[in-house]
């Protein structure tokens, strides 16, 4: 059987961490591509003599040359720039706009049969970017996010409770964002769901934590935002699709209907398995929850409709 291949576009801190990860757990060779010269390859290098130690049996290179990802089964896009100063938020929109459009093209040349997972902020705009660039299926095209702000969402729960994080499921619907859409009635400890274990003082905290998780990180570290985290994440997307587990998790996922939302990429519970994104899962939700998603909804759109995809 041949081996998987995984392709990183951007080989910055998650793109970096997740090249590693997915060297690590032995998920297939690994491709890291970046516009920079020398950092990509000289990252790759580095995980690459990790393998001996790590006792993994997989290939890392770095590159800039697109031809090197040829024929991968995954690409996961981390490439974009930072906000830097006197930068509005609707510049670095278009600038990652621009950069995200540019890295699907050249990727999807090269494999025209791999799954896109993209990272890059503003995530929804940018997994609507690269589903437009690609031309590829909706089921093809997937962006991460949910999997992180539910596992920051856990990480709060078991701190609160003092209860193993292995016990905990969190749910997070909704775009990347300050109006992500935490839904504490389907969280659960152990089965229990949450609004039983605690108060509604203690839940609305964990929920504005939550929503707040990514800046949160960035107050810490001042001059970039957090990759440890995201990366165990996308490496969970990445492990379900190659093993064809079947799993559900939060995922960015194009709606064309579902939750009443139509053409835009939105973070919902998917099946993601061997084909990508193989169902999305559609939940009952109060007046509320659905206003809730609507508003996230109706942010994500804004900024699609500013770039025009
Ligand atoms: P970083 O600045 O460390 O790395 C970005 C990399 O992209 C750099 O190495 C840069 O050279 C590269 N790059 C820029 N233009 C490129 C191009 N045209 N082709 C190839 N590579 C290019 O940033 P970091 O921390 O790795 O974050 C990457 C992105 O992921 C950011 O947009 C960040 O906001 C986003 N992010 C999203 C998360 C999510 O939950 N969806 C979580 C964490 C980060
Ligand atoms: C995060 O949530 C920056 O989107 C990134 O940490």
């Amino acid at each position: 059987m041949a081996r998987n291949k995984i392709t990183v576009v951007g080989a910055g801190n998650v793109g970096a961490t997740t090249a590693q990860r997915v060297a690590d757990a032995e998920l297939g060779d690994v491709v890291m591509i970046d516009i920079v010269e020398g950092i990509p390859q000289g990252k790759g290098l580095d995980m690459l003599e990790a393998c001996p130690v790590s006792g993994s049996d997989v290939h890392v290179v770095g590159t800039n040359d697109y031809k090197d990802t040829a024929g991968s089964d995954i690409v996961v896009i981390t490439a974009g720039l930072p906000r830097k100063e006197g930068m509005s938020r609707d510049d670095l929109l278009k600038k990652n706009y621009e950069i995200v459009k540019s890295v699907t093209e050249q990727a999807v040349a090269q494999s025209p049969d791999s799954i896109l997972i993209v990272v890059s902020n503003p995530l929804d705009a940018m997994v609507q970017t690269a589903f437009r660039a690609s031309g590829f299926p909706k089921e093809r095209v997937m962006g991460m996010a949910g999997v992180l702000d539910s596992a920051r969402m856990r990480a709060f729960i078991s701190m609160e409770l003092n209860v193993s994080v292995d016990n905990i499921h969190a749910f997070v619907l909704g775009g990347h964002g300050d109006d992500m859409v935490p839904l504490p009635r389907y969280s659960t400890v152990a089965g229990i769901p949450l609004p039983d274990l605690m108060s509604q003082e203690r839940i609305d905290a964990i929920v504005q934590r939550t929503r707040k998780g990514g800046g949160e990180i960035v107050g810490y570290l001042k001059t970039g935002s957090a990759y440890y985290a995201p990366s165990a994440s996308i490496v969970e997307m990445v492990d379900a699709i190659l093993k064809d587990k079947k799993k559900i998790l939060p995922t960015a996922a194009f709606l064309e209907g579902e939750y009443g939302i139509n053409g835009l990429y939105m973070g919902v519970p998917a099946k993601l398995g061997e084909k990508g994104i193989e169902e999305v899962v559609e939940i009952s939700l109060t007046n509320d929850e659905r206003a809730a998603l609507q508003k996230s909804a109706a942010s994500v759109q804004e900024l699609v409709e500013k770039i025009g995809v």
